[in-house]
């Protein structure tokens, strides 16, 4: 792999996002790790991330100047950039000039390999106090900036280079085409990343894990479970069954897209669970959004449970794949204590005495790479490209306690609102478009040349990478107006229709 030098800004993930899309196999790793276990990783190179730090900091991270005698190729970016300098005996130095955001860089004569026939000015995104003053010996210079007169450097014999600013933001437009040249230029790596060789690979390490086993899968209707399901279903066939149970809580034409385009699509054995008057009668008169997370958590426990062992008395069961992607192993790896905000549902929550052992055939990708994967396998783009959709599914967009009608309030003005959004051909400009019922508020309304007493929608349409942070969207208003007249035309017990317009952070996603 390429090892990511996480040195403790959120830049870790993107910039092993980028290697990845440039085809390359990447992995992020801590900066404590001691240079020995990086090596024994056998790394094709290693980069080095930004990170808050200063470098002559008390405490800063350092980098072991035994990682560079070791013939690994590496790229500093920003603090790693500044570490790699140092580590080196160059000079790295607080200045006093700032540089944050989009800043102008001046390429030096040829550019050296990272930025041959680049432009000679361009823009790139930099964040940083520090700056490089004097290369390590044996590096040539190949730009600056007004605030940093070594923006990028390269010992192309040893294999090493580095760049002030962030190659892996949009907002450097060459970013890409620089990560691709330390990558395939100076590393000498091969783009051999590509969605038929991680299926292949995936497919012939779930085939030596489970082999003649049994294997249970609970599919939740989201991207993730469909195509982790259809991955093992690739290795291990008709050994794996599906669950998939039906809480009551989907959207309008859910369960049945999952009974019947996914099956079509893969020819998984499903076994369905209708379980909704379940989920409803635990749900009955409930309001306080933890609660409600709570019971649908503990629900899906017992009635998948129940499933699995009438598919075990068939058979013994020991495998049970999850689609566990490779943020969540990141994010709880990395050992900071992070505020429990919202306790998200999730089938990790399992009982031991079901004792399984899982199988994760997504734990190495990030999204994306996992909707390119679900498209190579031919699941349908429906599935594929779907937008992210809670465990606790309706349950904790009706603000109040949930029943039947209200239910099939929100279905109906949730399915106006996405049938609109495909019509007008945006599903793909946004992250995810929940449509919230605040079923205990009223207001009035005139109709006809009546007066109306109803609920107000609201439409929450954001904008995202990973759902940690998100914008509102900027829907056309055409759009929004259209969701509005339809919504307070079709359901008549909608009167109004709000759009929220806040951010995460303060706001989140869901509302409960
Ligand atoms: P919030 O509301 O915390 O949501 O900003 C972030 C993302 O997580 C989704 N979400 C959930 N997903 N089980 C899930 O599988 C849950 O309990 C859950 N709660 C929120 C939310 O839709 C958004 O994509």
């Amino acid at each position: 792999p390429v090892l990511v030098v996480d040195f403790g800004a959120q830049y870790a993930q993107l910039i092993a996002r980028r290697v990845r899309e440039a085809h390359v196999y990447s992995e992020i790793v801590p900066s404590s790790m001691p240079v020995s276990d990086m090596l024994a990783k056998r790394p094709a190179a290693i980069i080095l991330s930004g990170g808050p730090s200063s470098v002559y900091e008390a405490g800063a991270p350092q980098v072991d100047p035994g990682l560079f005698g070791a013939g690994v190729p590496v790229f500093g970016i920003c603090y790693g950039f500044q570490a790699m300098a140092v580590a080196l005996a160059g000079e790295a130095s607080h200045t006093g000039q700032r540089e944050f955001g989009g800043t102008p860089i001046t390429v030096a004569a040829g550019g050296g390999v990272l930025l041959r026939d680049l432009p000679a000015e361009q823009s790139v995104w930099m964040s940083h106090g520090d700056c490089v003053t004097a290369a390590p010996a044996g590096f040539v210079v190949t730009a600056a900036s007004p605030g940093a007169p070594v923006a990028a450097f390269e010992d192309t014999g040893r294999r090493l280079a580095g760049v002030q600013f962030h190659p892996e933001v949009a907002h450097t437009p060459h970013g890409q085409e620089v990560l691709r040249r330390f990558l395939y230029d100076i590393a000498g790596i091969e783009p051999t990343w590509t969605s038929n060789n991680i299926i292949e690979e995936q497919v012939e390490a779930v085939r030596a894990r489970v082999g003649s086993k049994r294997v249970l899968c609970a599919l939740s209707g989201g991207v993730d479970s469909a195509v982790a399901a259809a991955l093992v279903h690739r290795a291990v066939g008709d050994q794996l069954t599906c669950v998939f149970v039906d809480h009551g809580l989907l959207r309008a034409g859910e369960a049945e897209q999952v009974e019947k385009d996914y099956v079509a699509a893969t020819g998984i054995n499903l076994k369905v669970v209708d379980a909704s008057e379940q989920f409803l009668g635990a749900l009955a008169g409930v309001t306080d959004p933890e609660q409600k997370r709570k019971i649908v958590g503990r629900e899906f426990i017992r009635v998948f449970e129940r499933a699995a062992r009438e598919i075990d008395a068939e058979g013994h069961v020991e495998y049970l794949v999850q689609g566990t992607l490779y943020p969540d192993v990141v994010e709880s790896g990395g050992g900071t204590g992070t505020a429990n905000i919202k306790s998200h549902h999730n089938v990790g929550g399992l009982p031991d005495d079901l004792q399984f052992e899982l199988v994760e055939p997504l734990r190495t990708l990030f999204k994306d790479e996992v909707r390119q994967i679900g498209a190579a396998l031919g699941l349908p783009e429906e599935i594929v490209m779907r937008h992210p959709f809670p465990g606790p599914g309706l349950s904790i967009r009706i603000i109040g306690a949930v029943d039947e009608e209200r239910l099939a309030i929100l279905r109906a003005a949730d399915l106006i609102a996405r049938e609109e959004l495909t019509a007008a051909g945006l599903d793909r400009s946004v992250w995810q478009f929940p449509v919230v019922l605040l079923a205990d508020v009223r207001s009035v309304g005139v109709q006809g040349d009546g007066r109306t007493y109803g609920h107000p929608i609201v439409l929450r349409p954001v904008s995202s990478d990973d759902a940690m942070t998100a914008d509102w969207s900027r829907l056309p208003h055409e759009l929004i107006a259209k969701i509005s007249t339809r919504i307070t035309n079709e359901v008549r017990e909608i009167n109004r229709v709000v759009v929220d317009v806040t951010s995460k952070p303060p706001g989140t996603i869901e509302w409960e």
